[in-house]
C-alpha cells in the first residue's frame, strides 16, 4: 500500500487504535506502524498528517505523534467568529516560510535550514563588535532614514561598479528589503515575473503586496532571457525578481552573456529588475560574479542584499540599492514602516565588517560550505543512487535534488520527519505547476558533517 486510499485506510485503522488511548499518550513509532500495518513509511506520514489535520493528533518532531487533548465541554472559548468577516479576504500567505523559521525540534536533523548552524555563525566577532557598538554614547540615538553613512559606503562597496554611499538605504535584513521593493514598485493585482523555481519568501512578499508572481523558466545557465521576453509581452509586467548568483534553491549561476541580456530585456519592457544577492558572502572559495547592480546606468536593477546569512540570522541588517526615483520610494516606504532600522545593530554590523575578523570568518567560511557541501553530495551518491543532483552549487547553502519518477516530495518529506530528519520539499519553490519532484537539501544547518551524513542515512530509510 502506498497510495492516498492507502492512506486513508490507515487513518480509520489509527482512529479506532486512539479510541482506546488517553490523551497525551505516545503512539507507537513510524517504524512500528509501518511493521504493524504492513504499510511503506509515506502511507504512515500521509496518515498521521490527515490526523494532525483534524485535531486527533499532535506530532512533535524528534519526539513523536501523541494523542491530542479532546476539548472539555462547556469550556468557556471566546467567539472570534466576527473577525472572520471583519477580516475579509487579507489573509497574508505564511506557508512556505513556517518550514524554514519553525524552531528546530530535538533530535532532528536539519537539512532544510536557511542559516547557518551556530558553529558557523560569526559568533565571536559579533559579540565583540555588538560589545563595542553599545559602548558608543550616541548608539541609542537616533539613526538616519536611510541608515549610518559609514555602513552605507561598506555596501556601496560591497557591490561595487559606480555604486556610491548615496544609493545605499539600510534595511532590517532581505526579507524587508523585498518586501519593500514589492511595495514601492509594483501596486496590488499587477503581475511580477521570477524564476521558476525560486525562493518561496519572494512569492509570499509579492503575494502580501497583492502582486502575482508568474514564473520564468530556467535553465542549466540560469534564468532563459527569450522566455523573459516573451513573458514581459504577454504580462506587461513591470518588474522581474531574481537571484543571479548562487540562486535559491538551485544554485545556479546566471551565465555571462546572460547578464547582459536579462537587464536589456527588462530595460526594453520598462520594468525594474530587483535582484536578490542574499548569497555574495556564500561562495565556497571560487570567484563569484559582480552583482548586476554594478554595471547598471539607468537605475534598471534594485539591488538587496543582507548580512543575515554570512553572520548570523539574528544579525538582521540588509541594504537596498537604487538610483531615481524608485529610490525616493523606497526612502518613503522605509520612513513610513519604521522610520529607521535600530541604530544599536547598525552599529554592530559596522563594527563587524570593518574588523579584520570579517574577512577571515568569510574565508573560514567558504572553506568549511565547500566540504560539507561535499560531503552530503558524496553520502547522497552512496545512500540514495536514484536521487539526482544536477549542479554541484559553487555556492549557496543548499543542494536541488531530484527524485526518482513516482515519489511525491510532500509525501517524501513528511515521511523523513518521521525519521527524525527535515527536508524542504520543492513545491514550494514553484508558483504555479511542479513539473517534477525536488528536495531542497541543505548542508549548512547542522551541527557538523557526520549529522549530514546520518541525515541521508535516515532519508535512505524513507527512500
Ligand atoms: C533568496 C533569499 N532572499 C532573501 C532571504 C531573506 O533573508 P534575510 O531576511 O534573513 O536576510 C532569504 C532567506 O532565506 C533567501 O533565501
Amino acid at each position: 500500500m502506498s497510495d492516498s486510499s492507502s492512506s486513508a485506510e490507515l487513518a480509520v485503522r489509527l482512529r479506532a487504535l486512539l479510541s482506546g488511548m488517553a490523551p497525551g499518550d505516545r503512539l507507537p513509532s513510524s517504524r512500528d506502524l509501518v511493521q504493524r500495518y504492513r504499510v511503506g513509511p509515506v502511507t504512515v506520514s500521509q496518515a498521521i498528517a490527515a490526523l494532525a489535520a483534524e485535531g486527533a493528533v499532535i506530532t512533535r518532531p524528534g519526539s513523536g505523534t501523541f494523542v491530542a487533548p479532546r476539548a472539555r465541554a462547556g469550556a468557556a472559548v471566546a467567539d472570534t467568529a466576527w473577525q472572520t468577516v471583519a477580516l475579509t479576504d487579507r489573509a497574508v500567505d505564511t506557508r512556505s516560510l513556517t518550514d524554514a523559521l519553525g524552531p528546530p525540534s530535538a533530535g532532528t536533523i536539519m537539512l532544510d535550514g536557511g542559516y547557518l548552524h551556530r558553529s558557523l555563525q560569526a559568533t565571536r566577532a559579533l559579540t565583540a563588535a555588538l560589545g563595542r557598538a553599545g559602548r558608543r554614547p550616541d548608539a541609542w540615538d537616533r539613526a538616519p532614514a536611510a541608515g549610518l553613512s559609514p555602513l552605507r559606503a561598506v555596501f556601496a562597496t560591497m557591490a561595487g561598479g559606480g555604486v556610491t554611499p548615496d544609493d545605499v538605504l539600510i534595511t532590517a535584513g532581505g526579507q524587508s528589503a523585498l518586501s519593500m521593493a514589492f511595495r514601492a514598485i509594483a501596486g496590488p493585482g499587477n503581475p511580477v515575473l521570477m524564476e521558476s523555481p525560486t525562493y518561496p519568501g519572494a512569492m509570499a512578499a509579492a503575494r502580501a503586496a497583492g502582486l502575482s508572481p508568474v514564473p520564468v523558466p530556467m535553465d542549466a545557465d540560469g534564468l532563459r532571457p527569450d522566455l523573459l521576453a516573451e513573458a514581459f509581452e504577454l504580462t506587461r509586467a513591470r518588474v522581474l525578481y531574481c537571484q543571479p548568483a548562487h540562486h535559491n534553491p538551485t544554485g545556479a549561476v546566471l551565465a555571462p552573456e546572460r547578464r547582459r541580456q536579462v537587464v536589456e530585456v527588462a530595460r526594453a519592457a520598462g520594468a525594474f529588475v530587483i535582484e536578490d544577492d542574499f548569497a555574495r558572502h556564500l561562495g565556497h572559495g571560487g570567484p563569484v560574479p559582480p552583482p548586476l547592480v554594478a554595471a547598471d546606468r539607468d537605475g534598471t536593477v534594485v539591488h538587496l542584499t543582507s548580512l543575515t546569512k554570512p553572520a548570523a540570522p539574528s544579525l538582521r541588517i540588509g541594504a537596498l540599492i537604487a538610483r531615481g526615483p524608485v529610490m525616493a520610494r523606497l526612502r518613503a516606504v522605509r520612513l513610513v514602516d519604521d522610520f529607521f532600522v535600530t541604530r544599536p545593530l547598525q552599529e554592530a554590523a559596522l563594527e563587524l565588517v570593518s574588523s579584520p575578523a570579517w574577512e577571515r570568518h568569510l574565508r573560514t567560511l567558504a572553506t568549511a560550505l565547500r566540504e560539507r557541501r561535499g560531503e552530503l553530495a558524496a553520502a547522497i551518491a552512496r545512500e540514495l543512487p536514484g536521487w539526482t543532483i544536477t549542479r554541484v552549487p559553487t555556492g549557496g547553502l543548499h543542494l536541488w535534488v531530484r527524485l526518482p519518477d513516482g515519489l511525491s516530495d510532500p509525501a517524501v518529506a513528511g515521511a523523513a520527519r518521521q525519521f527524525g530528519v527535515a527536508v524542504s520539499a520543492g513545491s514550494r519553490y514553484f508558483a504555479t505547476e511542479v513539473p517534477a519532484a525536488w528536495l531542497r537539501l541543505g548542508f549548512a544547518a547542522t551541527a557538523d558533517t557526520a549529522e549530514l551524513v546520518e541525515g541521508v542515512r535516515r532519508l535512505a530509510r524513507v527512500g
